[in-house]
């Protein structure tokens, strides 16, 4: 070889020594079951924050979140979308759970690790988790166990000096204002905030239960239609999760009743406006669902797939009571 060959083959190699190694950028899909969710909106924006806060030199994140609008359909397509974009990872909060099967079963088979979020994926006989699928050492759920959050509403109304039994007749008489009733944590939420009560020895009778699927216009009216037909005969309100609550909590005012005084309010997800609310009394209690250490744990697990490390099954998040 030619000295002077052998001259630029050396250049070339201290060149390539001296520059720094090009950033790692990985591709990460976020599909949310709809934007136009309260709690979903803040656990999204903390989610794509935190993460962007984990970028390093040689490390980076590009970002894409779409609105599945809560149609099945329209997720299964952008999912269809996230594979040929070849994303690293996919974060999925399910529009419907109860269909998951083959949308997960996609992602696996492309050998995409999934972190599944915010909605639990539910077995065969809709009450055993999705096992089989989590066990995969790519795929895992990142929550909170929406039983606790119910458990903690019926406490509350039991800890009140009247637990909840405003008229002295010796029982509790509640309206329930459900979620998206197909959704887990509306189904136990619902479940277990009165099994707290009767749990506790208390008597309970249930003037009304629809479904208001955690939007706040259908929580408000629903209650202003039961606050007419049952006037004071409803003591207590438990609304599935903090939107509906801002909603009763509208019609209550408009009904000219007082919360603490004539009726109890409950919520679940500690929004802000809400967490006010309890403070100066417009509402009874609420449970925080925190979307800080879910989106942060969502993450970090997404992070560990990417560096190839094996997922666990479940990652739970604690609920924590917020009253007064
Ligand atoms: C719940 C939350 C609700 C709603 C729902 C969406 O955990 O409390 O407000 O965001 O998730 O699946």
């Amino acid at each position: 070889m030619k000295k002077s060959m052998l001259f630029v083959l050396a250049l070339v190699f201290v060149l390539a020594c001296a520059l720094p190694a090009a950033a790692k950028d990985y591709k990460v899909g976020v599909a949310i079951y709809q934007f136009d969710d309260n709690f979903m909106t803040l656990y999204r924006n903390e989610l794509q924050d935190y993460m962007k806060s984990l970028e390093t030199d040689d490390e980076k994140y590009d970002i894409t979140i779409v609105d599945g609008k809560n149609d099945m359909a329209e997720q299964s397509n952008q999912i269809d979308n996230f594979i040929t974009q070849g994303m690293d990872v996919i974060i999925l909060n399910l529009v419907q759970t109860s269909s998951a099967d083959a949308i997960i079963d996609k992602i696996v088979a492309n050998e995409i690790p999934l972190i599944l979020i915010n909605r639990e994926p539910l077995g065969d006989d809709g009450d055993e988790s999705y096992a089989g699928i989590l066990d995969n050492a790519n795929v895992c759920y990142v929550g909170a166990d929406a039983r606790q959050s119910g458990t903690y509403q019926g406490e509350i109304v039991a800890e009140l000096e009247n637990h909840g039994d405003i008229n002295g007749d010796g029982k509790i008489s509640y309206i329930m204002i459900e979620g998206d009733p197909e959704n887990i944590d509306a189904q136990y939420r619902t479940e277990f905030s009165v099994k707290a009560l009767v749990d506790a020895g208390f008597e309970v009778e249930e003037l009304d239960d629809q479904v208001g699927n955690w939007a706040q216009a259908k929580g408000q009216e629903i209650a202003a239609n039961d606050l007419s037909k049952f006037g004071d005969a409803i003591e207590v309100i438990f609304c599935n999760n903090d939107a509906m609550a801002l909603g009763a909590a509208a019609a209550i005012q408009a009904a000219g009743r007082k919360v603490g005084e004539d009726i109890y309010l409950l919520g679940v997800d500690a929004l802000a406006e809400c967490v006010e609310m309890v403070e100066n009394g417009e509402m009874t209690g609420t449970v925080l669902n925190d979307h800080i250490g879910q989106s942060h744990q969502a993450v970090d697990a997404a992070i560990a797939a990417l560096h190839g490390e094996e997922l666990q099954n479940y990652y739970w998040v604690d609920y924590v009571k917020v009253t007064k």
